[in-house]
């Protein structure tokens, strides 16, 4: 294992739309008695309109923009559980910043498991029009690559967000005082 500074988080969330990284990451963070991020919110918040509205209007690229800012915010103050929207893993950038930042937890789910979890959700502009099962298929297999390099690996197909938070919570503590 290489030795890598840890920023002083508690765990970082990744994982494809619908894995449950703000439900699991709520309820890590209110277990380990830390604070909550989600950087979709803080992208929301800043920029007083919804993520669906900011690609709209905005386009991906800018919203990509946002979310580079977001997540070095989000880096900044120790201690907290920060849940990262599904593509912010993909940029270089922002994978040091949150591997640098804390352990790195990849929820893993399967692309039926997606779909089924967001079949009434609207509010995942990747996943709107066309063939959602196609485009989820093509998406994750896409990510897989950038996901693979999270710490550890959580697979919630079955599991409930207690169950899957259950499991963060072990094995972030099985790995206490150790770095990669
Ligand atoms: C995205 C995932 C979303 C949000 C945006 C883009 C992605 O977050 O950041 O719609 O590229 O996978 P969730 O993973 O929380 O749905």
């Amino acid at each position: 294992m290489t030795r890598r500074p840890r920023g002083g988080g508690a765990a970082v969330l990744i994982g494809f739309m619908g894995a449950g990284k703000s439900s699991v990451g709520r309820v890590v963070a209110r277990r380990l008695g830390a604070e909550f991020l989600d950087v979709d919110v803080s992208i929301e918040t800043a920029a007083g309109r919804s993520v669906r509205e900011i690609f709209a209007s905005q386009g991906e690229e800018v919203f990509r923009e946002m979310e580079k800012e977001a997540i070095r915010d989000a880096v900044s103050v120790p201690g907290r559980v920060v849940a990262a929207g599904g593509g912010a893993f993909l940029d270089p950038g922002n994978r040091a910043l949150l591997t640098g930042y804390a352990p790195v937890v990849f929820l893993d789910a399967s692309p039926e498991t997606v779909i089924a979890r967001l079949s009434r959700d609207a509010s995942r502009p990747l996943l709107q029009g066309g063939d959602r099962e196609a485009r989820v298929r093509d998406l994750m297999a896409r990510r897989r690559n950038s996901y693979a390099e999270a710490d550890v690996t959580v697979d919630t197909d079955g599991l409930t967000v207690l169950q899957v938070a259950g499991r963060v919570i072990a094995l972030l503590g099985t790995r206490k005082g150790r770095r990669k």
